[in-house]
Order: structure tokens, then C-alpha cells, then sequence
């Protein structure tokens, strides 16, 4: 559809997590407009989902180059180890200066700073909020300093569609669906002379996530149409400890969040072992990969759908203090943490890939930056480190703002991307109807989820390009005028899906959380390196 309306900006910014609410706040520093366009409400994605905290080297006797260690031993030998300590030095800073935004973190009766613990760390170095409700303070103390910044302007329920580009190939700004906003109804263009991708994760791939329903890859599918290099989409972490609802459960899962081991919880099975003893050092808090793994070999011996988490031993009083969120939501479900087990089994939980950046947060396309969840700074490598996801959004969206300073804030907007029908004329986007959404998230869970083999991936694939094939004839006969938010996300979902199970099944290796049945062991002699995904590698 052509644009029924435009607007100017200097930095437009999609999605309004901690990352890409950084990059606006920051970017205003350095005296540019900015606009934050996000595809629900503001504190919609998922930032406020967040429960752990964030890892920073804050405590006595911690530092950067441990932090560092952690990380890379997490990330099974494929993080970028310049990129991580880039993360870890700048970190504690960027904690500080959110503080100073005003999130409001735990502290002790000294007044200090509370340090928790979560896999993968061999210290206490997670600083929370409320307990178990850090995204929700983090998010909170963000929306609150965006909305009183006048030079921040917010369009709500805006879906982004594709980017546009100058005759150099450099971003000129994109083309938004907007639900009911007033004068920006429907489709419309924004042009701006940088834009910053903050959209968050993809888990809504899968059946069973942590992610909100907002999460469904926009922005990975928006950079791969506008051929924009992704990575290691292969690597898709799931997360060892989500409440059990039950063999049909689907959709977002409530998170039992890792601080709950990291304060002492046991992982037992359905005899009461603690298996994880025995099998790292760390035992309950070895990183995620290692912890989710054993849980899913667990319950196939067993026969198992679930193991459990035993927490009885806080007493009530810690649960009510420390894990306040946790607790409601458990005895929402008819389990009480106090008195018995949390039944509990793995779910997909955050992107390690995305769209690939430099330490600048700087994208293959000119112009094009990518943030949080949905880039690709090489920290994470095959397994993300518990708690460094709402580090990495802090630190690359303040080193993005800073690469943006240069831009001249008198200067003339670029009259070169005004043809907004003729960009989406030209990039066609087969949009399968809005049911596809539930088959995409079936194939990939049952082909291309925790366990998978060159035999279910070529299922899941297949399956893919059957839906692929009805989109594009759906579009041929019937060229639907108006698509509904729902049907641009199922044409997201599918291509950022089919990006997924092709780059999975092109690495013939286990390594992190990519765990092959068929090829078991790390191989790095062939596969210690990153695969590039770009759109033609999708079929698309
Ligand atoms: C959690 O609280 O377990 C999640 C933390 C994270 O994903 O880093």
C-alpha cells in the first residue's frame, strides 16, 4: 500500500526496551530529534519481562576481566571477545547512569548496591530491583525520563514494515502501519538520516517462550529484506527453568527466573535427585546451555514432561521478599514454592544471533543501527550469559548514541527517500494469513527447538516452504489491500523462522545452545566461526 502520511526526524528508533529507549535518551544528549516508533505501548516488550537483573562487576573484589571470563566460557568459543569487553569494562558505568535515570535498584540495610547470583556466574554481580521485577523498574524509570523529554516524539501501535534507502544504498528513514493514531492511521513513512532497530527478540517462533506476543523477529526480517547481514540465528537460548503449564501450554510461559537457583534452589527429578550435581562444577548454576540440556535428558529418561525446582527451604518470608512475582504467578497456577516442587521445564527464551553490528552498533546497510535482542554484537556467542542481554541493550545503545553525535542536528533532512510507494512497490512481501502464525510456531518446536537433527529440520523445513508457496499464491489471487498487524507478523515470523532452520542446519555441530542429536560433539576445527544469513540464503 502506498504511504497515506510522513514525517521527519533525525534518528528514527523501533521499540521501546531498554535499548532502544537508551538510544533515544542518549541521542537527545547529543542534541539530535529523535522518535521511538514501537509496534505496541511503551512498556509493552521484553524489558519488563525481565526478572534476573543486570551483570555488572560492582561487587568487592569483582572485576571487568572476570565478568569477562564468564562470558566467554558461556559463549562456547564463538563470542567476539573485543566486543565482550567492550561490554564488561563499559558496563559498571552505564549501571551507574541508569541509576542515575532513576531505576531504582535493591539495596541492603548499608545502603549498598544488592548482588545476586545466576548460572554461568562465579560471582555475585546482579544487581535487581522489587525482588524479582527488574525489567518492570528498568522499564519504568526509561518510559518516565522518554516521556518527559519534549524532543522524544512516541508514535504507538506502529508495526515498521521496511526500510528505506537512498540512491547510495545509505537508510533514509521506513515505512510504519499504524492502528488508530489520528492523523498517522495506516500506512505512512518516517524519514530520518539514521535508523536504530531495537525490536527485541524472536521466541515467538516457537510454541513455548518466555517472550512476549510483540516478539516476533520484525526487525530481523526488516534488515534481511533490506539485505542487511544476520548471524548465528542458529544459536536460540532456552531458558532451563519456565513454569510448567502443561502439555498443551502455549504461547508465553511464566519465567522461574535462574536467581532463584543462584539464591539456592535445587533442580530435582521426578525421584527427587539433584541431578546437575556431579555434572559441573557449578551443579544448578552451570550456564544455561549445560543446565537446559541436562533437564531435557532428564525427563526423556524419565519419561518425564517436566522436572522440578525446590525452593521449600527459603521459607515463606524470602519467597514474599525476594520473589515476590514469582510467587503470585506460581500460586496463580495452584503451585505453592513455600510448600511444594515448581514443576518446571525448558523454553525458548532469547535470540544469541541477529542482525550483525560492529562495536558501534553500526549494520552492513550505512545508516542502519541495531540494538538489544534483535543485533548481533558478537557478546553472546553460542549461549548468552545470564544477565548480560539488558547490559549489552545499557552499553551499545549509549556507544550507538555516541556514533550518532556527529550528526549534524541544523542539518537538512535528505530529500532522497521521499518515493516511499515505489520502495514498497518494489519489495513485494508474501504475507500468509494471520493462522500461519500457529503452524510456524508447531514446525519449529517440533523440528528445530531444544534437540534438533538434519531429519526434523528438513521437516520444518518443508513445512516452512509449503506456507511460503500458499503466501505467495494468496498474494497473487486475492493481493489483500489492508493487511492486519497480525498478517505482517506471520510474514516476519515465517522469514525470520526459515533464516533460523537454515542456518541451523548448516552447522554440523553441538556447541552452546545449538544441539544437534546427529552430530554431538564441538567441532572447531570446521565450525568455530559465524554463519552469515542474508535473505537469498532464505529462498526469499
Ligand atoms: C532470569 O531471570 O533467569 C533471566 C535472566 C536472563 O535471561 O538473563
Amino acid at each position: 500500500p502506498a504511504p497515506g502520511w510522513t514525517a521527519a526526524t533525525d534518528v528514527v528508533v523501533v521499540g521501546s526496551g531498554v535499548a532502544g529507549l537508551t538510544v533515544a535518551l542518549n541521542v537527545r544528549k547529543a542534541g539530535l530529534r529523535a522518535m521511538v516508533v514501537t509496534k505496541a505501548v511503551l512498556d509493552e516488550g521484553s524489558t519488563r519481562w525481565a526478572q534476573g537483573g543486570v551483570a555488572a562487576a560492582l561487587g568487592e573484589g569483582d572485576t571487568p576481566e572476570q565478568h569477562l571470563d564468564d562470558t566467554l566460557v558461556a559463549g562456547a568459543g564463538v563470542c567476539d571477545e573485543e566486543a565482550v569487553r567492550t561490554l564488561v569494562t563499559e558496563g559498571p558505568d552505564a549501571v551507574r547512569r541508569l541509576i542515575a535515570t532513576g531505576a531504582l535498584f535493591d539495596r541492603g540495610e548499608d545502603g549498598e548496591v544488592l548482588l545476586t547470583r545466576e548460572g554461568g556466574h562465579h560471582r555475585r554481580r546482579i544487581v535487581h530491583a522489587g525482588g524479582d521485577a527488574t525489567g518492570a523498574e528498568i522499564s519504568r524509570a526509561l518510559v518516565a525520563a522518554v516521556r518527559t523529554d519534549p524532543g522524544i516524539e512516541l508514535i504507538e501501535h506502529a508495526l515498521v514494515l521496511d526500510l528505506l534507502t537512498d540512491a547510495a544504498g545509505h537508510a533514509a528513514g521506513l515505512t510504519l502501519h499504524v492502528m488508530g493514531e489520528g492523523q498517522r492511521d495506516g500506512v505512512g513513512a518516517v524519514r530520518a538520516r539514521a535508523v536504530v532497530l531495537a525490536t527485541g527478540g524472536m521466541g515467538q517462533v516457537f510454541s513455548a517462550t518466555t517472550n512476549p506476543a510483540v516478539s516476533t523477529g520484525d526487525g530481523v526480517a526488516l534488515a534481511l529484506r533490506a539485505g542487511a547481514a544476520v548471524t548465528d540465528l542458529e544459536f536460540v537460548q532456552f531458558h532451563p527453568t519456565v513454569l510448567w503449564l502443561g502439555p498443551e501450554a502455549e504461547g508465553q510461559q511464566p519465567l522461574v527466573s535462574e536467581a532463584v537457583r543462584g539464591e539456592g534452589a535445587h533442580l530435582v527429578d521426578a525421584d527427587g535427585v539433584r541431578f546437575m550435581v556431579g555434572q559441573h562444577e557449578l551443579a544448578e548454576l552451570a550456564p544455561r546451555d549445560i543446565v537446559a540440556k541436562a533437564i531435557t535428558r532428564r525427563m526423556q529418561e524419565q519419561g518425564a514432561e517436566h522436572m522440578f525446582l525446590d525452593g521449600r527451604h527459603f521459607g515463606a518470608e524470602m519467597w514474599e521478599h525476594r520473589f515476590p512475582t514469582i510467587l503470585a504467578f506460581c500460586r496463580a497456577n495452584g503451585i505453592d514454592p513455600v510448600t511444594e516442587p515448581i514443576p518446571i521445564a525448558p523454553a525458548a527464551h532469547f535470540a544469541s544471533g541477529g542482525v550483525r553490528t560492529d562495536r558501534h552498533g553500526r549494520t552492513s546497510v550505512p545508516g542502519l543501527y541495531a540494538c538489544g535482542e534483535v543485533a548481533c554484537t558478537g557478546v553472546h556467542g553460542a549461549n548468552r550469559l545470564a544477565s548480560n542481554s539488558l547490559l549489552e541493550g545499557l552499553v551499545f545503545a549509549e556507544r550507538i548514541a555516541a556514533d550518532l553525535a556527529g550528526l549534524d542536528a541544523a542539518g537538512d533532512l535528505p530529500e532522497r527517500a521521499v518515493d516511499v510507494a515505489a520502495a514498497r512497490a518494489a519489495q513485494p512481501v508474501p504475507l500468509p494469513p494471520s493462522e500461519a502464525r500457529a503452524e510456524i510456531q508447531r514446525l519449529m518446536s517440533r523440528g528445530a527447538g531444544i534437540l534438533r537433527s538434519a531429519a526434523s529440520m528438513a521437516d520444518t523445513a518443508a513445512g516452512l516452504a509449503l506456507l511460503a508457496e500458499q503466501a505467495r499464491s494468496h498474494m497473487a489471487e486475492e493481493k489483500p489491500a489492508d493487511p492486519r498487524v497480525e498478517t505482517w507478523e506471520a510474514a516476519n515470523l515465517l522469514l525470520v523462522a526459515t533464516a533460523l532452520v537454515t542456518a541451523a542446519a548448516q552447522r554440523e555441530e553441538t556447541r552452546g545452545c545449538h544441539w544437534r542429536e546427529d552430530f554431538p560433539e564441538r567441532d572447531d576445527a570446521h565450525w568455530r566461526r559465524h554463519l552469515i544469513t542474508t535473505l537469498a540464503a532464505t529462498g526469499g
